[in-house]
């Protein structure tokens, strides 16, 4: 088993009978996804998911778990979701699929949020994975200046040289930033920047990280 599918399956446990579960997104959920559906299809568990975005809400409808929308819902009680990295001190990037938007709203609403990663993505620091930002396309050109200005080596990422939209319609800046000393201070910069819609930076959100490596789970209790 790989380390993505043994984190996967060990977070479906802790999903319980009449939870509402935010749906993350990516390709280590997917295999969350795939255990949670075979919960329901022969467990008979009983859930309603909040997804995060479009593949998400495709696969977890095909495998016969019911989605409702965020706004169907009034909390949220568990979040299971992936990571590109995880700080020491437990703030993290997440964007690496596009779906940082809806991610960050899902997290916002939820009681509690576990997040499922393989041991290479835990780090001291934060900043070798390009942080994602997602912008309004309107002006979006500006935004790469000002990135450009500050030093933040931004790249507007593309597929076939047309810029990704993201599934609220948006493109994803990734600023190449090696290293990021101050994640609160920056996240502060960057909520204040007209057109940044949001960024990847979740600082201290997650309550508890599955840590695969290999067949084991690592369980960390986020301080
Ligand atoms: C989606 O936009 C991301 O935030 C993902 O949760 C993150 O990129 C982890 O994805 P993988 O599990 O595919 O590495």
């Amino acid at each position: 088993m790989n380390s993505k599918e043994a984190v996967g399956i060990k977070a479906a446990a802790y999903v319980e009978d009449g939870m509402t579960v935010g749906l993350g997104t990516g390709s280590t959920v997917y295999y969350f996804i795939l255990e949670l559906g075979r919960r329901v299809k022969e467990e008979g568990l009983q859930l309603v998911g909040v997804s995060t975005s479009d593949a998400t809400t495709t696969l977890a409808e095909q495998l016969g778990i019911p989605v409702k929308t965020i706004d169907e819902v009034e909390k949220i009680d568990l979040t299971i979701d992936g990571a590109d990295e995880i700080s020491a001190d437990f703030c993290g990037i997440k964007g690496g699929g596009a779906a940082l938007l809806r991610e960050k709203i899902v997290a916002m609403q939820s009681d509690r949020i576990i997040w499922i990663v393989d041991s290479s993505k835990m780090v001291e620091k934060l900043g070798k994975f390009p942080l994602p930002v997602e912008v309004i396309p309107y002006g979006y050109s500006h935004l790469l200046r000002l990135f450009r200005e500050k030093g933040y080596e931004p790249h507007l990422r593309n597929v076939e040289g047309d810029p990704i939209l993201t599934d609220n319609g948006n493109y994803i800046i990734d600023l190449a930033l090696g290293r990021i000393d101050d994640p609160r201070a920056l996240a502060d910069e960057l909520d204040h920047i007209t057109g940044v819609v949001e960024h990847g930076l979740f600082n201290n959100l997650v309550d508890l990280v599955l840590v695969g490596d290999g067949d084991d789970v690592l369980v960390v209790e986020a301080d």
